[in-house]
């Protein structure tokens, strides 16, 4: 099939690229031309463990351009893949899907299915509609359908070969036609609803996972004060098929760019609705309290911080990406900075994000370079480089053997053993 993709951000350019290894030909389109132009020479603009060898491999199918107009000529599927990003009060700006839906309408000259891929509050299907209805020349026919995506970044190329299911909103058995063929190669079941609820499926699922990761680290808090492990009460609680293990990992809270602004947007469009979604509130202020928590650790473990000097071991909102958007990183940081602490920090990755937003930060070369001379080291994203650390090496740079560990990456008892002062969350 000849598809275009609009928007190369991370769902945009990983689905482009996989689109292309199915066998399609595929159109990324993006109005930044220096995005466009290094995408053309093979650059990536982001990492995504595996999107560099898949762009390579599938060149000959992938075409990148900055024009939406002679983009979407060829292409009889267009993905809308553009930011939604939040507004001041909560809301999504769905200005620049309104853009792109203006463009699409009055460059077309024969049928496009056009399918919303970015997450985007419910009924906006409706809207995008009701805007190409009254800009497209007259004659001419087209779908609307909502096709979530359910990647998540560093592990995102396997999350859209291997979908636990793909949904499919769609209000045409033409459209529906289309996209069940387009996704045929991918052995995952195909849930096909009405648009409407297709858009409430990726809101109430990031929802529901960030409401899961807020549970065990409330959780986690009571374990604190009632001397119990967080590790073995999510491992009881995740056994229980009903529940499942996943996404019970205790730590600093999450933060990347889907949940934060997804749970925020998501109570906005329900309150629209005239359906309060107060839960979706807590939620957010237990993930505000664990950045507190560990803040309350470091103070515990250093007493005053100022002039003190303190180790931070990753930057990113999670592993495997450079992503430092709403990273728990960057409040937990600052409020340190705050307290007078001299920060020294190393990310495997996103180092150069980070210097952009967090200043008067010392960024070290690796793990061993961060531990010297400090007074803690803490430990916010669980990358993997961290998990083998010769820790008798860390401690014996360390001013005093203090780790923080915000991840839960290391063994208290082998810490204790080994002659830390150790904290982690919630044992
Ligand atoms: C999330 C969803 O998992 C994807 O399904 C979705 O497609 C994506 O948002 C999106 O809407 O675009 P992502 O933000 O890439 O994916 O990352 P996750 O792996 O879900 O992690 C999110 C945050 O939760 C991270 O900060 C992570 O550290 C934290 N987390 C995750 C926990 O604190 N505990 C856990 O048990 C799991």
């Amino acid at each position: 099939m000849k598809i275009a993709i609009i928007g190369t951000g991370h769902v945009g350019l990983i689905s482009g690229v996989c689109f292309a290894e199915l066998g399609n030909k595929v159109l990324c389109i993006d109005n930044d031309e220096e995005k466009i132009l290094n995408l053309k020479n093979g650059k990536l603009p982001i990492f995504e463990p595996g999107l560099q060898e898949l762009l390579d491999k599938n060149k000959p199918r992938l075409t990148f351009t900055t024009s939406i107009k002679e983009g979407i000529q060829e292409a009889n599927i267009i993905f809308i893949c553009v930011g939604t990003p939040p507004k001041p009060s909560g809301d999504a700006d769905l200005s620049t899907v309104e853009s792109v839906t203006i463009q699409i309408a009055k460059s077309m000259h024969d049928y496009k299915l056009v399918v919303e891929k970015s997450t985007v509050p419910v009924r906006t299907g409706v809207k995008i509609k009701q805007l190409m209805e009254g800009k497209v020349k007259s004659g001419l026919s087209f779908d609307v359908a909502s096709n979530p995506e359910f990647l998540r970044e560093g592990a995102a190329i396997y999350d859209f070969m291997h979908p636990d299911r793909i949904v499919i909103g769609v209000e045409t058995v033409r459209a529906k036609k289309i996209l069940t063929e387009l996704y045929k190669p991918i052995k995952a079941p195909i849930l096909v609803t009405d648009i409407e609820s297709a858009e409430l499926i990726k809101h109430a699922s990031n929802s529901f996972l960030a409401t899961k990761i807020s549970f065990i680290n409330a959780i986690a808090k009571i374990c604190e004060q009632a001397g119990a492990n967080i590790e073995q009460v999510a491992r009881g609680i995740g056994l229980d098929h009903r529940i499942g293990p996943e996404f019970l990992q205790a730590g600093i809270g999450f933060g990347g760019f889907c949940f934060p602004k997804d749970l925020r947007a998501f109570r906005k469009i329900a309150e629209k609705l005239g359906c309060e979604f107060s839960l979706l509130h807590e939620v957010e202020k237990i993930n505000e309290s664990m950045k507190k928590l560990f803040v309350t650790k470091v103070e515990e473990a250093l007493w005053n911080l100022s002039n003190k000097t303190i180790g931070i071991l990753g930057l990113a909102f999670k592993p495997d990406t450079e992503d430092m958007r709403y990273a728990p990183s960057i409040d937990i940081i600052q409020m340190l900075q705050k307290e007078g602490a001299k920060i020294r920090a190393y990310d495997p990755q996103a180092m150069p994000v980070a210097k952009n937003i967090l200043k008067d930060i010392e960024y070290c070369k690796g793990p061993y370079e961060v531990a010297e001379g400090a007074d803690c080291l803490c430990i916010l994203t669980e990358w993997e480089e961290f998990k083998g650390l010769d820790l008798d090496r860390i401690k014996s740079f360390l001013k005093s053997p203090v780790i923080i560990d915000g991840r839960n990456i290391f063994e208290k008892e082998k810490m204790l053993k080994l002659g830390f002062t150790y904290y982690g969350i919630g044992r």
